[in-house]
């Protein structure tokens, strides 16, 4: 079960991800972000979820060193995640794009490496760059991003390896059902961006009264119900005493009834875009 901070999920691999993350989309470089970053460490989280295009993977690589430092862990402790964007989805593009990313963070492995859109006509290229990285032991796992399942059906047709992961948009209005039940069956993790649904779900009543119930905060109550649903889940914060928040998880449980009725408020409503027709 899923005790505390540092428990993780095992991927199909044998690789174990932490089942929370710290999320830094939208965080520019400086103070801010490395002060997030390093609470987070030195609150208890081990998984840090950047990517090439949020433009803080330098930021993000500094304050990861000066963690490990400051707490007395090595590299091996954390569990560190990066995205192909999508104007480097190819072959050989993708294989420079992870170089980079390494670059600028500092490290010489990633944890996890994700195709982060599903770009029509170019994820299966990137995928065999992707494989490539993982048959060399270059990276740890790999995995996509706002996969649906005909994408995710359509890569592994060819791919030799199947993703270790599916990072998608998941929160109450979009529970992602069908998606959900696809990637247990076929052993992919399922991980939520956007999991308080970039805050709007702060004041839903349903949640509000079930958070109060169990004398929690409302977005704790939805990162339990992504865990209890078997789904990792990354959420972003930039304030320590939010950071700490959203990683006390596990001194309550939802009940079945709980979270009948917090999947009952999906609405199929995304707040990013979808991924059957973006055009970036
Ligand atoms: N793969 C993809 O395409 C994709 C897309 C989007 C996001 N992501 C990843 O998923 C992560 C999380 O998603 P997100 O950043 O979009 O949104 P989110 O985690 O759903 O929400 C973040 C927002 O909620 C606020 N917040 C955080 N904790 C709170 C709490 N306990 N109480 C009240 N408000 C709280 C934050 O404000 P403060 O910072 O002011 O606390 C921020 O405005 C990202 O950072 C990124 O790593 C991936």
């Amino acid at each position: 079960m899923i005790q505390h901070l540092q428990s993780k999920t095992t991927l199909y691999n044998g690789v174990e991800m932490p089942w929370v993350g710290l999320g830094v989309f939208k965080v520019e470089e400086g103070e801010e972000l490395k002060e997030a970053v390093k609470a987070a460490i030195r609150f208890g989280y081990r998984s840090i979820d950047t990517a090439a295009i949020y433009g803080n993977e330098s930021g993000v690589g500094e304050a990861i060193r000066e963690a490990l430092a400051e707490n007395g862990l090595s590299r091996e402790d954390l569990f560190v995640t990066s995205k192909v964007w999508n104007a480097d989805l190819g072959y050989e593009s993708t294989l420079a794009a992870y170089e980079a990313s390494l670059a600028k963070l500092g490290l010489d492995y990633l944890d996890l490496y994700l195709i982060h859109w599903p770009v029509a006509g170019k994820y299966k290229e990137a995928w065999r760059a992707l494989e490539k990285l993982y048959k060399e032991s270059r990276v740890r796992a790999i995995g996509v991003s706002n996969f649906q399942v005909h994408h995710l059906e359509d890569l592994m047709a060819g791919a030799e390896w199947k993703p270790m992961v599916n990072q998608v948009e998941f929160h109450p209005k979009l529970t992602q059902k069908k998606l959900l039940h696809y990637t247990k069956e076929q052993g992919i993790q399922l991980e939520a961006w956007s999991p308080l649904m970039q805050g709007e779900l702060i004041h839903d009543p349903v949640v509000q009264e079930i958070a109060s119930r169990h004398g929690k905060s409302v977005a704790q109550v939805i990162l339990r119900w992504d865990l209890q649903h078997g789904v990792v889940t990354i959420p972003k914060s930039t304030k320590e005493h939010r950071i700490a928040e959203n990683g006390s998880l596990f001194d309550f449980e939802l009940s079945d009834q709980e979270m009948e009725r917090i999947d009952a408020l999906n609405e199929d409503r995304r707040v990013g875009p979808d991924p059957d027709n973006f055009d970036f």
